[in-house]
Formats: structure tokens, C-alpha cells, sequence
């Protein structure tokens, strides 16, 4: 059955339809969060305890959405996470989520764990592609995929810290999650290795991909190699953000993961404003998990926040309606925001400031 996508309001419903397209190993694994799945909700949970003191008679009739993230001009404050294994979504996969980005005027950050390649990626679209990098326990294989992504025209790296294992999704190894036949973790393919057909869960298949000694001075390695910034994610403490920035970040990501790593982990809503005391005068600071609503990323930014990232609604638009259900999640998320503004007394994305939240409990 073809569905009207305009007809779908918001990103919860895409969800229940993605649910319905997509096969219950691959609806698990995008779902899934870490053991008790309680990060998970505490993430979404996290964003609504954040009240809102709208302004009143400012003249919101002229609005302007549009930052300038580490020269990326970007229509709203608003990156596509990476996510891994988008073909089990939709055939065209990380190129289809590519070009929605560039319609919509935001960057996609591509995983290091897609299924298409970082070229046909970058050359799919003009959107600004970043990409995600594991810093494998081959440092050469990694050095070489940096300067390979930058190569191909990407504009940024985001090196993701918060995954020396990976964390424990119970769906995924009851349903015996495997890359499905026909699709391969293709940026990560070295000679003589074996591409993730067996095991169950993703450690099984992609366990050279990460390595469990890796510490500060290894982000050396990255930004060496490379002349593209370099942003780090999966930071939830002070102390570990003003490390990133003293390694040479361009920016901090906030993120948990989606919750699919430490469960027990806090939610990002709630680690973020340490890290805004400690952090915000010495670069951009991106915050993802649980962003569902346009609302939520007022939210990020009253509490300083230059950028929100999101993961999972992406993918449940790509199983929804390939590039254009994309299309239509991220034109709801960007029109929630733009009206979430104009009835909080915002003409412009600097006048989002902490004034904003209600401090009373
Ligand atoms: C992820 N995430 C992730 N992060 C990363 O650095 N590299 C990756 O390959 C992936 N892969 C991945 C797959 C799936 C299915 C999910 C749901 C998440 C984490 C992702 O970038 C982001 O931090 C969270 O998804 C944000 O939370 P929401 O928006 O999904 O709640
Ligand atoms: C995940 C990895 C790929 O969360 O980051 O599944």
C-alpha cells in the first residue's frame, strides 16, 4: 500500500509505518537500544522536562533558520546522524538519504558502516557530507579511510569515542542480526576479510571495525592525516569535552548513541548544559538523541547547543518512502522548528538563548 507521505504529521508516525515496511530483524536492529533499552526512552523522555517562557509581540513575521556550522550553510540547525546499513531501508540506501539532505539543505553524516561507498555518496548530491569514523585496531586501514573521505569531497570527519565494544542489543541477537545477502559494509573492506555475513549482532562481523585500547592521543591519527576538521562524538562529560577540543576537535558532538551503548548511560538532554559551562566559548557543540519534534531543538539550542543531530526518524522516512519519506520527515522537523520559534518570540536562530526555559521545577 502507497501512502500519501503529506498525510503523515510528524515523526512517530513514520515509525509505525516503517514498522509495517520493514522486516522485524532490520526494524529491531534501527530500534534497538543497549540491554533495558532505558537510555533509549530517557533520551526522548529527557527533551519534554525542558519548559519552554515564550516571548511575547516580537515580530516573528520574517524568520531566518539558517547557521553556519564549520563553513557549512545549513537551511536549519538540524545534521542527518550517521546511521549504519541504510539499504536494509531502501534499495538506493545512503545515496537516497543523500539527496534528501541536499533538497532540504542540511548535512548527512555518512557512517562508516554504510552500504554505499563514500564517493557514490559525496557524488550523489551537493549536499556537505561528513563522515563517521571508527578508529579501527588497523590505524593504517583508518588513516587511509580519513584521507579517503576527504578525497571524495567530504567536508568534515566525525570520529565517534563512546563505542570501545559494542554495546549489547538483545533484539539483534535473538532475531541473529546479519548483514542480509547482497549488501555489504563496503568502505571498510580490506583484502582477505570477510564483510559481516555471520554472527549475530554486530560485534560478530564488525569486530576489527573498533578497538577497545584506544585512548586521547589516538585522535592524533585522525587529525593528522587530514586537513578537513575534525568533530568528535559520543561525549557526555565536561572534563572529556574540553580533551576533545585540546586533541584538536573542531566540535563536540553530545550523543549517548541513541542509547545503544552504555544503557544506564544519561540521557543528552541532561548531560548537555555541564558541557555548555565548560565547553561553549571553544567550538560548536552538536547534541543528538531523542530530537523527535521541530520543538526539541529549540530546546538544544536555548540550552546551547549550536546544532542538533538525528538518527532513527531518518531511517523510519527511508523505510517509510525512500528519498522523498526523507523528504518529508525532514520538512517536518524543519517546519515544527521554524513554527516552534515563531511561537517563542524568535525571528532568528541566535535569538534562541537560555532565557527561554523555565528554571522552576
Ligand atoms: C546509530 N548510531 C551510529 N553512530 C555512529 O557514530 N556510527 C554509526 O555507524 C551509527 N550507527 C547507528 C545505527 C543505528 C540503527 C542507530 C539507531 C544509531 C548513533 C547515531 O549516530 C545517533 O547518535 C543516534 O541515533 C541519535 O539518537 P536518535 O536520534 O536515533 O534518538
Ligand atoms: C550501531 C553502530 C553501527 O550503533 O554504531 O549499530
Amino acid at each position: 500500500m502507497t501512502h500519501d507521505l503529506n498525510s503523515i504529521l510528524n515523526t512517530e508516525s513514520f515509525q509505525a509505518l516503517a514498522k509495517e515496511r520493514l522486516s522485524q530483524m532490520a526494524f529491531d536492529y534501527y530500534r534497538s537500544g543497549a540491554w533495558g533499552e532505558w537510555t533509549l526512552q530517557a533520551n526522548i523522555d529527557a527533551w519534554k522536562k525542558i519548559r519552554l517562557l515564550p516571548r511575547s509581540l516580537v515580530d516573528v513575521s520574517h524568520r531566518n533558520l539558517a547557521i553556519d556550522l564549520l563553513g557549512m550553510n545549513m537551511s536549519c540547525p538540524l545534521l542527518i546522524a550517521p546511521t549504519a546499513m541504510q539499504c536494509m531501508a531502501d534499495p538506493e540506501g545512503e545515496v537516497a538519504t543523500a539527496r534528501a539532505a541536499a533538497k532540504a539543505g542540511v548535512p548527512m553524516v555518512l557512517s562508516s558502516l554504510s552500504t554505499r561507498s563514500v564517493e557514490d555518496v559525496v557524488n550523489a548530491s551537493s549536499a556537505d557530507v561528513v563522515m563517521q569514523i571508527y578508529i579501527s585496531s588497523d590505524r593504517g586501514f583508518t588513516k587511509a579511510l580519513a584521507q579517503r573521505a576527504q578525497a571524495a569531497g567530504c567536508k568534515a570527519l566525525m570520529v565517534t569515542v563512546d563505542t570501545p565494544v559494542w554495546g549489547v542489543r538483545e533484539r539483534d541477537i535473538h532475531n541473529g542480526f546479519r548483514v542480509p545477502d547482497g549488501m555489504s559494509i563496503v568502505n571498510l573492506q580490506r583484502p582477505g576479510q570477510p564483510t559481516g555475513h555471520s554472527g549475530s549482532g554486530i560485534g560478530a562481523a564488525l569486530g576489527w571495525t573498533i578497538d577497545a585500547s584506544l585512548t586521547w592521543k589516538d585522535l592524533d591519527v585522525i587529525r593528522q592525516s587530514v586537513q578537513i576538521p575534525m568533530m568528535v562524538k559520543g561525549i557526555l562529560r565536561a572534563d572529556d569535552a574540553g580533551r576533545a577540543f585540546d586533541q584538536g576537535a573542531a566540535a563536540v558532538v553530545v550523543s549517548n548513541h541513541g542509547g545503544r551503548q552504555l544503557d544506564g548511560a544519561a540521557p543528552t538532554a541532561e548531560a548537555l548544559p555541564a558541557i555548555v559551562r565548560a565547553v561553549a566559548d571553544r567550538g560548536p557543540i552538536i547534541v543528538d538523541g531523542g530530537i523527535r519534534r521541530g520543538v526539541d531543538i529549540v530546546r538544544a539550542l536555548a540550552m546551547g547547543a549550536s546544532a542538533v543531530q538525528v538518527g532513527r526518524p531518518i531511517l523510519w522516512g527511508l523505510a517509510a518512502g525512500g528519498e522523498a519519506g526523507v523528504d518529508r520527515v525532514l520538512n517536518i522537523l524543519a517546519q515544527e522548528f521554524d513554527l516552534a520559534m515563531a511561537l517563542s518570540g524568535c525571528a532568528n536562530v541566535k535569538s534562541i538563548t537560555s532565557d527561554l526555559i523555565c528554571q522552576q521545577a
